[in-house]
């Protein structure tokens, strides 16, 4: 063999050693994946208890209708809605809707809007430390489950998901 052609040889195995290598990675990830899989499974298997939200499901609302209800129960006077024209709000200003990085499931719309304290929204605990209960009024006395349903069709469709620039590092 010629003296020249021994890197080249080497090169050309190192390609395939990296190969094998990578096909090891892959083989490696698949056998990490199916425990993550079973915990999720797992997890959501969990949450079977009485007070769990399994099996709810809304009829689909009316966003038109829902923002006619937004301003029938007056939810302006505390909130405005990122991109609609409403009257401003007088007591509180908090803003619903606009950008947000993950999705606001109706679940926890709903939540919010006939359980106000259960949690409290990230925006109005950075303007009141140490609030244990939400100054929004309950409006279960007087608004319609039909109204419910619109509002969080309303609300849901001002919501834009934003992608975040971050790529997770390689597991
Ligand atoms: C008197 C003021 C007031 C009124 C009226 C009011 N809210 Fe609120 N609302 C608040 C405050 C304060 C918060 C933040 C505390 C909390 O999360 O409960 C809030 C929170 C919310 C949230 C959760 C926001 C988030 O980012 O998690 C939603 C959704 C909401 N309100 C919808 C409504 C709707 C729909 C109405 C009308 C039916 C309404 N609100 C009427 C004061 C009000």
């Amino acid at each position: 063999m010629p003296h020249d052609a021994q890197p080249l040889l080497r090169t050309g195995q190192s390609s395939i050693h990296s190969l094998n290598n990578h096909e090891r990675n892959i083989h490696m990830k698949s056998r990490f994946l199916l425990p993550g899989g079973l915990l999720i499974a797992l997890l959501a298997g969990c949450d079977t208890g009485p007070k769990s939200s399994r099996g709810f499901r809304l009829p689909d609302g009316d966003a038109e209708r829902g923002k006619q209800a937004f301003l029938a129960l007056q939810c302006t006077q505390c909130h405005r809605v990122e991109g609609v024209e409403l009257p401003a709000p007088t007591l509180f200003k908090l803003t619903l809707g606009g950008q947000t990085l993950r999705v606001r499931t109706y679940g926890e719309l709903v939540t919010s809007v006939i359980n106000p304290s259960h949690v409290l929204a990230d925006e109005y605990k950075k303007q009141l430390v140490d609030a244990k209960e939400s100054p929004m009024p309950l409006f279960n006395h007087s608004m319609t489950v039909e109204q419910m349903i619109d509002l969080v069709a309303f609300l849901q469709s001002h919501y834009k998901l934003i992608e975040p620039a971050y790529q997770p590092p390689y597991p």
